[in-house]
This record gives C-alpha cells, structure tokens and sequence, in this order.
C-alpha cells in the first residue's frame, strides 16, 4: 500500500514538474450551481466532514442551476513538495471579498493571508476567530477550498512570468506612476496536503455565491425565538442568589431579558475546568435553574474546552487526549468518538439534562502562547493544525447534537468557526473592543457564514455606552458581556432611558429578527451584511486614492480603495449606519432606489450620500422604498413556545411592499419536518390609503400570528 502510494505521489510529482501547462482538473456539478474538483489526493479530514455540514437541496434546488463562472482550463492545480498549489484567474476589475472574520478591511485583492484559526491581534493577516477560505468576486462567483490545513493566500498580489495577462513593465526612471505593486492576474493559493477538495460557487450576483456557500453548508442557523432578544452575562464569580437578583432587578427596571451568561465561577474550578457545579455558589442547580426558567429566564454556561485534572472525566478521558495541556487542562481529541462520548456526556449531566439552554465555548481560536503548539499530537493522529482549524467546529457541532437529539434549540456563543460553520447556532466574540472594527466584523460575517456579535462590555463614558448599545442591538446578539465589569444596562444613568428604549426595540423587531433568520436558513442569506451585497449599491464611494501619494516619503506604498466598512444591511429592508463615539454627524451611503428613516418614515435620499446629525438618541437606520417591518408590542421575554402574539407592520415609502413573515413553534425542530410556514404580507396604496393583506395561516402549522395591524411610516 504505502509503495504503491509512493509510486502514485512521485507520478504526480514527476507529471507536475515536467508540464509547465496548466493540468486541466474535472469540474462536477453536486449541487445546482456548485462545482466540485479534486487535485491530488484530498485528506479524508476536512472543514466539511469536521463539521459535519449536509447541503440543502432543497434551497439549492429552489436556486436553479447558473453557468459555470471559468473556462475551467484557466484554473490550476500542482502537487510539489507534498503541498497542493492551486491558482485561479483573475480579471483586471474583479473585486475580492471574503478569506474570513476581518475587522479592518473589507476588500481583500492583493492581499497575502494564512488563513489560521486565532484570536484576533489587531491586523487583517488571515489569524482570525473564523479563517473561512472562501472568497467571493464582485463579478459573482466564490470559491472554497475545503481543507483544514493553514492556507497561504495571495489573493492578487503575485505575477507569474508566463502570466497571460501580464503587467506592464514600468520605468521608474521616467514614469510616475510605476507602481510597486504590479497588476496580478490570479488568485494563488498553497495548501500543505499532498492534495485538496475545492469549490465553486455559481452566480451571478455575489449574493448568489454567498447564498450557495451557506447553503452548501446547510443552511444558516435558525436561532429559538427567545435567543434573539436580550441576554446580560453576569460577573465571574456570581452565585445563584446574585443571578436570581440580576433577573429581578431587570424585571423590576423592566429591561428585556432572555438569557443571563454565567462565567467561569459556575464552576467548582476554571481554568481548567471542571464541569462541574461550584457548591458553595451553586448548591442545588437543578432547582435554581427551574426558577429561573419560571421567571422566563434561561441560562447561558461559559466553558472553555481544556480538562482539569481534577475534573470527575479526567481520568477516563485522559486515554484519549493531545500530548499538550493548555492551561495545564487536557485537550480531548474531539475527532475521536471515545473522547466525545465522555466529554459531551459531562456537558449534558447536571447541565443541558436539568435545563441549561446553552453554551458560550471559550478560546477554542488561540492565542499561540496559550494553546496546544503545532508540535502537538493527538491519539487519533490528527495534527495540531487540523485541530487547530476545527476545535471550534467540532465544539458546535456536537453541542448542537445535544439539542438536536432533545428537539430543543440553543443560541451560544462561540470562539472560533471556520468553513462548513453556518448552520451552527453560535455567535462569535472575542476581547478585542475597538469598535469601529467590531461593525466591520459585522459587515464581512455575512462573507464568512458565521455570525458575529459587537458585544458591549463596559465604557468609558455614556455616550461611548449608548453608542456601543446601539450597534449591538442591530446585530445577531444583543448583548452585554459584564463578566469583569458587572456594568448593567442601567449603569450610566445619563443613558438609562435611551438603553431601555434600544433594548425593548430588540424585543419589538423580534417578527422581523425570526424571519430574517428564517431566510438565513432555508435560502442562505445572511442576516447581516455587507453594502456590496444590495442591489443598487454598486461600488459605493469606490474610488482610487493612493494612501500616500509622496514617492519620496512612500516608495513602495500601494494603490488603495476606499472601503465602505462603517455601514450594513441587517435583513432584507434596514441600512444600519452606527454612530461611534465623538460623532456628532456622519456620512451615509444610500443604495439606487428611495430609501426613508426608520423611525419617522420620512424620504431620505436615493443612491446619494447624505449627511446626518441623527443626536445621541438614535442610530441611523433606513428602510427601503415598500419595505415592511414586522413589529411585536414590547416584552421582557420572547413569546413561548406556540404562544400568539399580535403585531404591526410598519410599511415605509411609495412602492407596493411584500414581506414573507416566518412562522413556526420557535423553540423546536420540527421546522426541519415542514411544520413552518412563510405567510405572505401584502402592502399597497391605493388613493392614498393603506391596504394591508396577510395570506390565510397552512393548515396544520403552527401559528402564532396574533390580530395584524397595519402602519404608514410617514
Ligand atoms: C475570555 C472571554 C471573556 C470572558 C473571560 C472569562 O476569554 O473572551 O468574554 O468569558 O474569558 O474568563
């Protein structure tokens, strides 16, 4: 076996080398859409079988087939040196996006990543909480390399010598535009595997791409109701009588509250942890945990993965963990079903078993000091860099199984994903608090499947506090994350009104919120968003400027675009523009077509830039001309299961508006046996007055549409 695997590698090395052509790799449509090819011998361990992920026919039948975006023969792949070299065209106006959770670009031509599982450090290098290799084109196509390998990317900026379309030569004796940075045609990528399993996702709108990427991954995660209203984790250490006091205080203030988090004080020793109950401050957590559930509460556990010593599964596990503790705790081998038998069995006992509604999964990225080192080895015999790639999709997954198997959903939080992550019911975070960077976070989760949260910590100043609120509650979870600060909403009284009033708004939009998320799932739009994915945004404000056009101070500086990273879209009608501290005004982008302010209905503008001084109360949002905001009066917790509830909906602009409302119970998964239903909602002005439909509710689905009145914005 190994000799015939030697013959084969070196036949594929030998082939490689001495053809300087392009090998021509076979190009299977799975999917309506989605190509698949392989190039040398692909490993059995990838992101998608590491995650588990099964596409969804259905949606990706419902999309139809498209062209094939390349002439496949301009796509190549080699085997040197036991990594797979893989290059694909690029055309001189194409525009890249994706490669990842970035926070300071949105636009990725010309840059050279490794894309690695880490906490993120400040700088757009490929080291990210999610390092989803998969880039999208603005002429509307991605690509996905399925591989759990750290990948190098050099995403346009090298120029092969038998390039097709090669720069031009420049003299920089004589001409002043020679640039440093020579026109690439290609992305190039290298992948340390003797071969890789790839991608292609069809158009032909990036949205489509994107669609069929999520969908490939089986849909986005569809959270319980009561996981998109509000949720406080409460300070490290908190006992059962100070989380009960939480709740109170929320309810008695009467702030919206879903789930509270509890830190790594839950337990009786972190880190490592223990799993385990601290008794001192948890003496009986099955009853506290049921009264919590009286009050409508649920509760969130913080855990990171590595295994105490100490632990009751230490021993038993012990067989089957990685040579490398982190924080002196044992790293199960999650790939090994021994070692989730146990481990996942210790999250269910005491925990999900007497009501625990979720998990916050913790430093499952990195940091290299801290976490197992690529010297690393596991029993299985999975490297420390395909662990690396994947712990934090293991983690989800089988969390997630748990549930699955209760008919129970849950809605975490979770630090790391990567490729084949969409449909996993967890947000990503991270201690990283630059706020500007955390909105363009936002704006590129929707290019990487994954969702990410601007959680809100603590401030300096109440302005700073509300701005922050503001942001977060447009955003896949609207939370406070008090575990060092213990700040509550309440906390800058200046503020307190504005926050209670921004928080019971996450709690009206909850119809709009639920549906939103309901298209993430079945059609694979992601709820939050970039610009560039609206039609009629085009390239925005796109324009060359050079970051520094003085040859002399800059010699080697680069041609920059301007990057619209500061404003998105959450769900099919809003434009979000958050204010960040210290701005009293602020520019807006608005796509072709009218659009009208959220909260008075008044035209705003049609693709132009307009200049707002929104005040400190508001966040600048803009609906689009006929949309329709599905609204709920306001509660403290999200409705129950099945529970009917009444609503509003708030038409905006000139145009007949149409919406497709969500309906299911919201905590189970019996939407995946068909008991859901879209109901269409109609909205037209005739003669100036409004004339609202909604289609009859299916037989037999759940319905939990209550009376429906209809309102003109403006
Ligand atoms: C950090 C995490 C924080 C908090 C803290 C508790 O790693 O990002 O949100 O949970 O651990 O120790």
């Amino acid at each position: 076996m190994r000799l015939i695997r030697q013959i084969l590698t070196s036949f594929i090395l030998v082939s490689s080398i001495t053809s300087l052509k392009a090998q021509a790799i076979k190009w299977t449509e799975i999917e309506p859409g989605i190509w698949k090819a392989v190039a040398g011998s692909p490993e059995k361990f990838n992101l998608l079988t590491a995650s588990g992920a099964v596409a969804a026919h259905a949606g990706l039948t419902d999309m139809g087939s498209t062209a094939f975006p390349f002439s496949a023969t301009d796509i190549s792949a080699k085997i040197i040196d036991g990594k797979t070299y893989l290059r694909f065209p690029l055309d001189r106006a194409e525009r890249l996006y994706g490669f990842g959770l970035n926070f300071k670009t949105v636009l990725q031509r010309g840059k050279i990543l490794t894309l690695h599982v880490d906490n993120y450090e400040g700088k757009d290098n490929g080291r990210t909480h999610a390092p989803t290799p998969f880039y999208i084109s603005s002429k509307g196509y991605g690509v996905f390399i399925n591989s759990a390998r750290y990948i190098k990317v050099y995403a346009g900026s090298a120029v092969r010598t038998d390039s097709k379309n090669p720069p031009e030569v420049q003299d920089r004796n004589t001409d002043a535009n020679w640039s440093a940075h020579p026109y690439s045609d290609g992305v190039e990528m290298l992948i340390p595997a003797e071969g890789v399993e790839m991608y292609v996702l069809g158009g032909p709108t990036m949205m489509d791409a994107v669609r069929r990427y999520n969908l490939l991954n089986g849909g986005g995660c569809l959270p319980p109701r009561w996981g998109l209203g509000f949720t406080q984790r409460v300070q490290r250490l908190s006992n059962a009588a100070d989380v009960a006091n939480e709740a109170k205080a929320f309810s008695e203030r009467g702030y919206p509250l879903d789930f509270i988090g509890l830190e790594p004080g839950w337990q009786s020793k972190s880190y490592p942890c223990t799993f385990e109950w601290d008794k001192t401050r948890f003496p009986d957590p099955r009853t506290f945990v049921q009264e919590m559930l009286k009050q409508k509460v649920r509760l969130n556990l913080w855990t990171n993965p590595y295994i105490s010593p100490e632990a009751g599964i230490y021993k038993q596990i012990a067989p089957y963990t990685g040579s490398h503790s982190v924080w002196v705790g044992a790293v199960a081998d999650l790939t090994m079903p021994q070692a989730r038998d146990i481990f996942f069995k210790e999250l269910s006992t005491n925990k999900i078993d007497i009501g625990i509604s979720g998990f916050k999964i913790d430093e499952v990225d990195g940091g290299d000091e801290f976490l197992w080192p690529d010297v690393a080895t596991f029993p299985s015999g999975h490297s420390a860099e395909q662990m690396r790639q994947t712990y934090g999709l293991m983690m989800q997954r089988y969390v997630t199984q748990i549930y699955h198997e209760r008919n129970e959903r849950t809605f975490g939080l979770v630090r790391a994903s990567n490729g084949g992550g969409s449909s996993f019911p967890f947000v990503i975070y991270n201690d990283y608090y630059d706020h500007r960077d955390f909105i363009t976070a936002l704006t590129n989760s929707g290019f990487a499947g994954v969702l990410w949260t601007p959680e809100v910590r603590d401030s300096r100043t109440a302005e700073e506090w509300l701005r922050r609120f503001q942001s977060n509650i447009f955003s896949p979870m609207a939370m406070i994350n008090a575990w060092e600060s213990g700040t509550k909403p309440w906390t800058f009284t200046e503020v307190a009104a504005q926050v209670k009033q921004m928080a019971s708004l996450r709690m009206q939009m909850m119809p709009y919120w639920y549906s939103e998320f309901a298209k993430y799932h079945f059609k694979g739009i992601p709820p939050f968003r970039s610009m560039v994915l609206e039609p009629g945004f085009g390239d925005g404000e796109l324009s060359k400027n050079e970051d520094n056009g003085n040859l002399k101070e800059n010699p080697y500086g680069k041609l920059t675009i301007k990057e619209v990273k500061d404003q998105y879209m959450a769900g099919e009608n809003l434009l979000v523009a958050p204010m960040f501290t210290g701005e009293t005004s602020r520019k807006v982008i608005l796509p072709k077509g009218k659009w009208f302010d959220f909260y008075t209905g008044k035209y705003a503008g049609n693709g132009e830039v307009i200049s707002v001084t929104p005040g400190l109360d508001k966040i600048p949002v803009y609906v689009k001309d006929g949309g329709i905001i599905p609204m709920m009066p306001v509660m403290l917790h999200a409705p129950g299961k099945n529970e009917k509830v009444d609503l509003e909906m708030r038409y905006y602009g000139e145009k007949p508006g149409y919406y497709m409302l969500y309906d299911d119970d919201g905590e189970t998964f019996d939407y995946e046996k068909g008991s859901y239903s879209f109901r269409q909602i109609k909205v037209e002005l005739k003669n100036g007055t409004l004339k609202g439909t909604i289609s009859a509710p299916a037989k037999g689905k759940p319905n939990t549409v209550g009376r429906i009145v209809f309102k003109k914005m403006g």
